[in-house]
């Protein structure tokens, strides 16, 4: 087999061969075939797409690169959560420990931020002593006994996928729904769960801007699950404002502690009950939807879904003390309000600037190398469609660092948009596909 074959053979518009995919990703992840090679394949794929068939064969043969979890060991059916990544997006947080103590084994693979978005490893990490590198023995002894467990991805998983996503990085071939169907998928099916929940998140702050976009992605990788034998849903939700109000470590495990006491913003408790209870039903822990969500919310009600967060923190070696007492946690030296300076309704709050603010402020990564401070971020007074008058708070800025004021309210207030009327019906749940 020739790899220019190949190249040929999508450069035609042609169906490739499952041999033909298996070939092109083991070649070049073992470094036999080269980067240009491979540009020039994934510039075809681009131009003449993949069927349903290929994208799981790429799938498969991505999993295939590295090694692969097998929580074979972990009793119950495992049902993993993805997002594709979003600002202020804390709901790993509180859904993990709270789908947990209705006895659905969670067991995690998370990453850290890089860019505007966060991650759910440094949130976490906002718990001083917590510690994501378990050995496999320990997480899966912690998953058996206490029903959940989150570990930072191993080394060498889906190695082909860092490679890829590296060329395609700087080769103009990110944006393509195969390509990012099998790269999240990839991780996923790795990662060794039986069913997987995933959050597509559409809008500014997100991945995919448009609802159809967005649809195409979530159908892409439902069909991928199911080729493979994984029960997969994709939840559409809304990312053209920031998740909850509070963006930055600390300040999104504390809106997330909030939630599981009974006090978390609207938004985010849609979109936990929303995962949650698909969660819960691909775990048998519920017979639909509706009783899935009333199961989560008396757990939030009697304090379980708390309890669990304190019992996994510990586990995992971290101080629980900031749970019961919020005023613990990780704060920071300066906070100032940002004032409305005129009338009026608020149309848009522009989360990708918002992601971006937060890590200037400190809470996220330039680079892999970038140190976070856990305490900064932005605290939103006002959301969407909520009526300002001039001189009230929009939000609060954060910050360790006193000569990072300024700039920070310029930019909020110039990424948010008040309008003289709210007519905008954006939902917080746009579909869900099965
Ligand atoms: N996230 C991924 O992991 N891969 C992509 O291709 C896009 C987003």
């Amino acid at each position: 087999m020739r790899m220019y074959d190949i190249i040929m053979n999508k450069r035609k518009g042609n169906e490739l061969s499952k041999e033909e995919i298996d070939f092109a990703v083991k070649g070049f992840t073992e470094g036999e075939i080269p980067d240009y090679q491979v540009s020039a394949l994934l510039m075809a794929i681009f131009f003449n797409k993949m069927n349903k068939r290929e994208t799981a064969d790429l799938t498969m043969a991505m999993v295939k690169s590295g090694d692969e979890i097998d929580l074979s060991k972990i009793n119950g059916i495992k049902v993993d959560k993805h997002s594709t990544g979003g600002v202020g997006d804390k709901t790993s947080i509180c859904l993990t420990p709270l789908v947990a103590s209705l006895d659905v084994p969670v067991a995690k693979m998370s990453g850290r931020g890089l860019g505007h978005t966060g991650g759910t490893i440094d949130k976490l990490e906002t718990f001083e002593g917590f510690s994501v590198e378990l050995t496999e023995d320990e997480f899966t002894k912690n998953v058996n006994t206490i029903n959940i467990a989150i570990m930072g991805q191993s080394g060498n998983l889906v190695p082909a996928d860092k490679k890829l996503y590296a060329l395609r990085d700087v080769t103009a071939t990110v944006d393509n729904m195969s390509l990012i169907a099998s790269s999240i998928m990839s991780k996923k099916i790795a990662s060794g769960a039986d069913a997987i929940v995933l959050d597509v998140k559409v809008g500014d702050g997100a991945f995919m801007k448009t609802p159809e976009d967005a649809k195409s992605l979530a159908q892409e990788m439902v069909n991928i699950g199911n080729a493979l034998d994984r029960e997969t849903i994709a939840v559409i939700s809304d990312m053209d404002q920031p998740l909850g109000y509070a963006i930055g470590n600390s300040l999104e495990v504390k809106e997330a502690i909030e939630l599981l006491k009974g006090n978390g913003p609207k938004d985010l408790l849609e979109l936990t009950l929303t995962i949650g209870s698909n969660m819960l039903v691909c775990a048998k822990k519920a017979n639909n939807v509706e009783e899935g969500r009333e199961l989560l919310l008396q757990n939030i009600k009697n304090g379980k879904g708390l309890e669990k967060l304190k019992e996994f923190v510990k586990a995992q070696g971290g101080d629980t003390a900031p749970i019961d007492n919020l005023d613990l946690l990780p704060k920071a030296k300066f906070v100032e309000p940002v004032l409305a300076e005129k009338d009026g309704y608020i149309t848009k709050i522009k989360a990708e600037a918002f992601g971006l603010i937060a890590m200037e402020l400190g809470a996220g990564r330039a680079t892999k190398e970038s140190e976070i401070d856990l305490a900064v971020g932005i605290v939103l007074n006002k959301k969407r469609g909520d009526k300002v008058s001039k001189g009230d708070v929009l939000a609060y800025i954060h910050s360790n660092g006193e000569e990072k004021i300024e700039k920070a309210k310029k930019d909020i207030i110039s990424n948010i948009t008040i309008s003289d009327s709210y007519d905008l019906n954006i939902p917080v749940i746009y579909e869900i596909i099965r």
